[in-house]
């Protein structure tokens, strides 16, 4: 091994350093270059539909539909079977105005896609009453006055045929005292049950009066 002379270590070391300098400017170029290189493209994914037919029985009579996988249960009821009495709000789940029922059961139809329901039973506002015939729900909405636009109105009629069917089947609510003891109407019950239902008229004392009436007639 050959000693180096102060003066050759020196050197070595400048060297060195030298090289080492250059090899962080190169990295931090190179890291630089490809923060600005754009990322190789996606491949975008296929926007073209993809159709599957779906059979669902709606008030009473079945449609067998071919629809885009995409396509919500209101989009279907609307815009495929021209059932345009659920309304379309918010299309978020928040309103309420979309609410029909499926297989007994309330549903926000904004939120379910139509695919999901195949071979389901589906009953919106058309399929309760007729003009001739109200629903006894239609006929107490009415003669409330429990609607002034009427735009949140037959999702607020679905919803309150099901409250009274969800406390006749002793299905308890957030306000339910007693979780062992039957559930029992109440206005407080009524009023949780239905606040998913927004009215912008704000005609809600007129709607819990217009169940309030149903259940007793039930009684
Ligand atoms: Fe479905 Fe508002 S439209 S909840
Ligand atoms: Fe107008 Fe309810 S009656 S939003």
């Amino acid at each position: 091994m050959t000693l180096q002379t102060p003066r050759e270590a020196d050197v070595s070391r400048r060297h060195l350093l030298i090289a080492g300098a250059a090899s962080v400017v190169a990295s931090s170029a190179s890291a630089q270059t490809e923060a600005q290189t754009p990322a190789a493209p996606v491949p975008a994914a296929s926007d073209a539909p993809v159709l599957m037919k779906v059979t669902l029985k709606v008030n009473g009579a079945a449609h067998a539909l071919h629809l885009d996988t995409r396509t919500t249960l209101l989009d279907a009821l609307r815009e495929h079977l021209h059932l345009t009495g659920t309304k379309k709000g918010c299309d978020h789940g928040q309103c309420g105005a979309c609410t029909v029922m499926v297989d007994g059961r309330r549903i926000n139809s904004c939120l379910t896609l139509a695919v999901m329901h195949e071979g389901d039973t589906v009953t919106t506002i058309e399929g309760l009453g007729t003009p001739e015939h109200l629903h006894p729900m239609q006929a107490a909405f009415v003669k409330h006055d429990g609607y002034q636009c009427g735009y949140c109105t037959p999702g607020q009629i679905c919803s309150a045929v099901a409250v009274l069917d969800e406390i006749k089947h002793g299905i308890p609510s957030h306000v339910t005292g007693d979780l062992s003891a039957p559930v029992t109407f109440s206005e407080m019950e009524v009023r949780e049950r239905m606040s998913g239902n927004i009215c912008r008229c704000g005609a809600y004392p007129n709607i819990v009066a217009a169940i309030t009436e149903v259940e007793g007639d039930k009684a």
